[in-house]
């Protein structure tokens, strides 16, 4: 079963505050979106990949990865994520019967071995994520008062690439959208379907790069692979 995979990366990274999208900002010298292009470009099952970008830097991004075998197409990205994922499924050739991989470009650290399990289990049981269980106790909070605790056994972080068969994901996106549903990830929409999501082991390199604390913890693994290799 084929896989191609879609790299979000059109987001503004406003929690992160820099002057450029997220995506293009430089971690060791290459960007973020070229750092998890890489990993796409060798996870052995990835036929193909779409980068979808902001507008006015899709010339950027066609130059940032030209030199990778395995990308598809650039394409423009939409206000919300939702959009953006929407705009990279447009490229999947219409009747494709493979698994989709939908991943957050912001995620730059991913692992060729994770994209793979994650596209064997969704290929198994039609869709799948990474998982993170929780490491702080959870508490429910509602107007500054704890109204809960939370059972953290049972919770767990949600990482991308997220996998899907294709025809399913399609279907579970266009019946959100048109329910006006706000979309965090995909496996919320298919979820929603009734269709089994499996979730597999999620890594701590894959976390996503969201605000600066983040882009410190990046700088410092970097340094530190750099020193010990
Ligand atoms: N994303 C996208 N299109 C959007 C919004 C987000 O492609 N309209 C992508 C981002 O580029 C990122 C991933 O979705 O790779 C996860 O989103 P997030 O971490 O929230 O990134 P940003 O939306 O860029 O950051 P912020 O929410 O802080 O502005
Ligand atoms: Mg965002």
């Amino acid at each position: 079963m084929e896989t191609l995979a879609i790299l979000v990366a059109a987001g503004r990274g406003e929690r992160l505050g820099a002057a450029r999208p997220k995506a293009f900002l430089e971690l060791g010298g290459r960007a973020l979106l070229r750092w998890a292009a890489q990993a796409f470009e060798r996870a052995a099952t990835v036929e193909g990949f779409v980068a979808v970008v902001p507008a006015e830097e899709a010339e950027t991004a066609r130059e940032l990865l030209s030199d990778l075998s395995k990308l598809r197409a650039v394409v423009a990205g939409g206000a919300r994520r939702q959009d953006s994922v929407r705009a990279g499924l447009a490229q999947v050739p219409p009747g494709f019967d493979g698994v989709v991989l939908v991943h957050d470009a912001a995620r730059a650290f991913v692992e060729p071995a994770l994209i793979d399990a994650v596209a064997a289990a969704a290929r198994e049981s039609g869709a799948a994520l990474p998982v993170l269980a929780l490491v702080d106790t959870v508490k429910r909070v509602r107007d500054g008062f704890v109204t809960e605790t939370l059972d953290r056994s049972e919770l767990f972080g949600a990482q991308t690439p997220q996998g899907f068969r294709f025809a399913l994901l399609e279907r579970a996106c266009r019946e959100a959208d048109a329910q006006g549903l706000l979309l965090t990830d995909e496996c919320m929409a298919v979820e929603r379907t009734g269709s089994p999501v499996r979730a597999v082991p999620g890594s701590a390199r894959n976390r996503k790069i969201t605000t600066p604390a983040d882009l410190q913890w990046a700088e410092a693994l970097l340094r530190e692979e750099r020193l010990s290799a």
